[in-house]
């Protein structure tokens, strides 16, 4: 497969968002991770700060291009040539969540494709917003997260 695409939140990259992005990196010639700007919600990182975990962590996969978009994902996808998504699933939520996303991104950008990789074992139940909860009540997100971004969520979430 030539180019993927992983977009996400990424607020912020976890352990669980790496795992995926090294595993699809592995099946295609290029995996582009692509942060979504949603101007509708007040993420904890700034895009900037996003993408720069995400380059840290990341970046030095030879095939991972780490983006950012705002505006549909069809869109997105279209516009770098993207034939297909792939998505992280953890459990039956994430499972219909994708499903309804696969019709509509269908529907805008025929032919568009939703590949589902599911979730290691040990990382399902991790996720950004269950990692932000945890620090922000001071608890202890080893292994969740990569060691440089925990230290920037206790700091951000103790400000
Ligand atoms: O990490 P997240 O927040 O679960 O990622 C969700 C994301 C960014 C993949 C999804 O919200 C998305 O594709 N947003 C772009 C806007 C869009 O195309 N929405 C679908 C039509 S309602």
């Amino acid at each position: 497969m030539k180019k993927l695409l992983y977009p996400g939140s990424f607020d912020p990259v976890t352990n669980g968002h790496l795992d995926i992005i090294k595993r699809a990196a592995a099946l295609c010639d290029e995996l582009v991770v692509a942060v979504f700007i949603n101007n509708e919600k007040k993420p904890l990182f700034s895009v900037e700060e996003r993408i720069s975990f995400l380059k840290k962590a990341a970046g030095e996969i030879e095939n991972v291009t780490i983006a950012s978009f705002t505006g549909l994902l069809a869109d997105y996808a279209e516009k770098i040539d993207a034939k297909a998504v792939i998505k992280g699933l953890r459990d039956e939520t994430d499972y219909a969540y994708e499903k309804k996303m696969d019709r509509i991104n269908k529907k805008l950008y025929p032919g568009f494709e939703t590949i589902l990789m599911f979730a290691d074992g040990e990382l399902d139940y991790v996720s950004s917003s269950v990692v932000k909860e945890i620090a922000g009540y001071g608890g202890n997100i080893n292994g969740m997260v990569p060691d440089f971004i925990a230290k920037e969520l206790i700091r951000k979430t103790n400000t």
